[in-house]
């Protein structure tokens, strides 16, 4: 199987937690195109989406899923996103296509986050693949050095500007072995908008596909 089967494979198998007659958040990137997909055969069954990005808006939208804004709702029952990297301990690091802060809102409001990968992304440590960092534009030198100071090589997103408008820093040769603390460090850098790391809140469900299936896992 191609990964790209396997990315299909672990989001079909999200469907199942779909709850009737819900609005559901939807997350952002190729393993979730594969989910945005599979909820245009169902669609009749959900009220609607709340979506972490305009490119997961428009493939709803283009499915006539209605799109609801977050801003009329207080929480949402399931969360369905990708990553980039996902740890032991559910904890994540996720914004490889930048959607990172608007994720991480959305999975904030959400009771329950179901992680969707195929297996190439389980690790035993995070920091394989570079750290998203969302900064205000202004700030981007003072930040880079920040997060040089704290043992990262920081990288600027060449011609890339997030959907809210900023900047995103890539981090290079972390081996992130404290995420919770991690997470919390970075983001308290003055410009630093929010970091890819999804430790506080981390995933609930993985799905995750193999050629053999997909395992699912709780926690
Ligand atoms: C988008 O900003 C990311 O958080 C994605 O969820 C993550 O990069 C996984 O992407 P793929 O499904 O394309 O591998």
């Amino acid at each position: 199987m191609t990964q790209d089967e396997l990315k299909k494979a672990a989001a079909l198998a999200a469907l199942d937690y779909v709850p009737e007659g819900a609005v559901i958040g939807v997350g952002t990137g190729s393993t979730v195109n594969h989910f945005i997909d599979g909820l245009a055969g169902i669609r009749s069954r959900i009220a609607g989406a709340v979506s972490s990005s305009e490119a997961s808006s428009a493939r709803l939208r283009a499915y006539g899923i209605p799109l609801v804004e977050l801003t009329n709702v207080d929480e949402l029952p399931v969360y369905v996103d990708g990553a980039d990297e996902i740890d032991g301990g559910f904890a994540m690091i996720k914004g490889g296509g930048g959607a990172l802060t608007r994720e991480k809102i959305v999975a904030a409001v959400s009771r329950r986050f179901v992680c969707i990968c195929d297996a190439s992304k389980k690790v035993a440590t995070l920091g394989c693949f570079p750290l998203p960092v969302e900064v205000i534009p202004m700030a981007a030198r003072h930040v880079s050095r920040e997060l040089a100071a704290l043992g990262g090589k920081p990288v600027l997103r060449e011609g890339f500007t997030t959907d809210n408008g900023n900047l995103i820093l890539d981090v290079h040769g972390l081996a992130i072995t404290d995420p919770r603390g991690f997470e919390t460090r970075v983001n308290q850098i003055v410009g630093v908008v929010t970091n890819g790391l999804f430790a506080h809140r981390g995933a609930d469900v993985l799905l995750l596909a193999a050629p053999g299936g997909v395992e699912r896992f709780e926690r």
